[in-house]
């Protein structure tokens, strides 16, 4: 299975043979997108058109495979950048065309979990996931990542990674923001400051985030406190999101009593939030499942993961009309 990722500012393709990873070749247009301390979407749309196809080289190359080799193509659908997500779609229908092979249109998110099979082994009956990137923050109940994906709450305004992100610029750290912070906040105190934990009132949905406070708090914190330590501000600002992202993602479980949890996304590279949620999973009795952080940040295996589970769990190709959507629900783990 070929996987094809497009959706914000990495341009994947990821090859897979059932759980077993052979190629996963990205391109990022980070740098391009540096100096506006942001994904500019016509710039990532660009770079993605420039990169498809010595990206989808090198692919087979480390694979050590040809095109014709493939069996099936897969592609994000979405969600994401709408001009982004089209050029993944274009190509994978191109290639699914030429090849005469079939073509998968998945969702983002499930890719999102169905990748840690490719490290740990086939996923369980039930699990939740905790999503944390800088387009999504969600909790799922995934009971079959290719069909029954089910969201339990996500984030009410910024993503996680778009507050660490915007807090990094903040602090002068540059872009992206979060492994800036995370490299930051090991020389800092993580309890010099108590920034506000969003939504977690006893009258607050359970299972919802919201950073925008936070990110309001560290903004007037700076104001007020202009010659503070960058690294304490940094890992009070990561003990923060690392605390909440962590205690409802293990709330979710107690509630639905499942057993299993698995993170994903840019976030989950987090060296404190791995190890804030691995002590409260060990507390509660909770396996905790982290892919390595070349896998949680977006990339073509992914997708090549959850096609290759469409495949093993018998579900129908898309068909030819298959478009990008920027906001694919995440209960759509497959577009028709
Ligand atoms: O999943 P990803 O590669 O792309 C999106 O779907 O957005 O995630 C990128 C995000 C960025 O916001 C980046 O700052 C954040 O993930 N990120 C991190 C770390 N590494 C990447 N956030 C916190 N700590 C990290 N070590
Ligand atoms: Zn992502």
């Amino acid at each position: 299975m070929l996987g094809i990722e497009s959706s914000c500012d990495e341009t994947g393709v990821g090859i897979v043979s059932g759980t077993t990873l052979l190629a996963d070749a990205v391109a990022s247009s980070v740098p391009e997108q540096v100096r506006f301390g942001g994904v500019v979407p016509e710039i990532a749309s660009r770079a993605h058109v420039d990169a498809m196809v010595p990206t989808l080289q090198r692919a087979c190359e480390t694979a050590g495979v040809s095109l014709r080799d493939v069996d099936a193509i897969a592609v994000t659908a979405g969600p994401g950048l709408v001009g982004a997500l089209v050029v993944g779609v274009a190509a994978a229908k191109s290639l699914a065309l030429a090849l005469d092979k079939p073509l998968y249109g998945v969702n983002h998110l499930s890719a999102h979990v169905a990748v840690d099979q490719l490290q740990h082994g086939p996923l369980p009956d039930g699990c939740v996931a905790l999503l944390a990137s800088g387009g999504h923050s969600s909790i799922l109940r995934v009971t079959d990542v290719t069909a029954d994906v089910e969201p339990l709450g996500a984030t009410i305004d910024d993503a996680a990674g778009e507050a660490f992100d915007k807090v990094a610029r903040m602090l002068g750290l540059g872009f992206p923001g979060g492994p800036a912070i995370d490299l930051a906040a090991r020389d800092g105190d993580p309890g010099a400051i108590t920034f506000p934990r969003g939504l977690t009132g006893p009258r607050d949905a359970p299972f919802d985030y919201s950073f925008s406070g936070l990110k309001t708090a560290v903004k007037r914190w700076l104001a007020a406190n202009p010659h503070a330590p960058v690294a304490d501000v940094a890992a009070s600002f990561q003990e923060a999101v690392a605390d909440v992202l962590s205690s409802k993602a293990v709330a979710a479980c107690r509630e639905t009593g499942m057993d299993t949890l698995i993170l994903g996304g840019g976030v989950a590279a987090n060296s404190r939030l791995r190890a804030l949620t691995q002590q409260r999973c060990d507390a509660a009795g909770i396996r905790l499942r982290v892919p390595r952080p070349a896998l949680c940040t977006d990339n073509g295996a992914m997708v090549a993961a959850l096609g290759a589970e469409m495949v093993a769990r018998g579900r129908p190709p898309s068909g030819w009309l298959l478009g990008a959507d920027s906001s694919l629900p995440v209960v759509e783990p497959l577009v028709p």
